[in-house]
């Protein structure tokens, strides 16, 4: 099973990507390989002019393809996602999501800005195929504190309960999601079926 960690933020200290860890860290307790993409590590020329063919861009459509799942993080940026998530998801090929299963997360300053995942970035997975969209999680950004010192970022209680919830719906949905037939294995099928009339 592979799972890839899209982060959407800019920014090089990012409360997105503390949710994409706290991810990353119980899938592979799981034994789930996991791929983490930031968009802030493409070239940004690549993104800006939409260069389809660079091998940035190249990658990340080859490690997409491999999924089967997709966590898509992002911070909240005038009460939507990210302008830069927007120009690196606008590279991915029309059905990019499909056979895929898609959990998003976001984070935001206000919880007044909770439902951007829900009309802002969902209908953007969708439009990319998504076979099973999970409800997802926000964070408000109190909820995720940076201590003093060395002391590592502190999750509240709260939100690990729901992205800890939110992962045992992930689990479950790629435990039950349709493995696409290759296509060999069914050209096999059809040459060594025995048709009867
Ligand atoms: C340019 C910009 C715009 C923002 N717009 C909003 C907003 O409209 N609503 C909101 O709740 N938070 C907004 N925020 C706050 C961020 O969503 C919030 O701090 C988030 O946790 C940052 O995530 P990051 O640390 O992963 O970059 C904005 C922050 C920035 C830098």
């Amino acid at each position: 099973m592979h799972v890839v960690l899209l982060s959407g933020s800019p920014a090089a200290r990012s409360r997105t990507e503390v949710l994409l860890d706290h991810v990353r860290q119980r899938l592979e307790v799981q034994q789930v390989e996991v791929s983490l993409l930031r968009v802030r590590d493409f070239p940004a020329e690549d993104l800006l002019h939409a260069r389809f063919d660079s091998p940035a861009v190249q990658q990340l459509q080859a490690v997409v393809a491999s999924a089967d799942g997709l966590v898509v993080g992002t911070p909240v940026y005038k009460a939507s996602f990210t302008g830069a998530l927007k120009v690196l998801l606008d590279l991915l090929p029309e059905r990019a999501l499909a056979h895929k299963v898609v959990l998003p997360l976001a984070s935001g300053g206000s919880p007044a800005h909770l439902l951007a995942v829900d009309y802002a970035l969902k209908p953007v997975l969708a439009a990319l195929k998504a076979q099973e969209m999970l409800s997802g999680v926000f964070a408000v950004d109190k909820q995720i504190a940076y201590p003093e010192g060395d002391r590592p970022v502190q999750i509240d209680d709260e939100l690990r309960a729901r992205l800890d919830e939110a992962l045992e719906q992930l689990g479950a949905a790629l435990a039950r999601r349709p493995q696409p037939i290759d296509p060999n294995l069914l050209n096999d099928r059809l040459v060594n079926a025995r048709w009867s009339i």
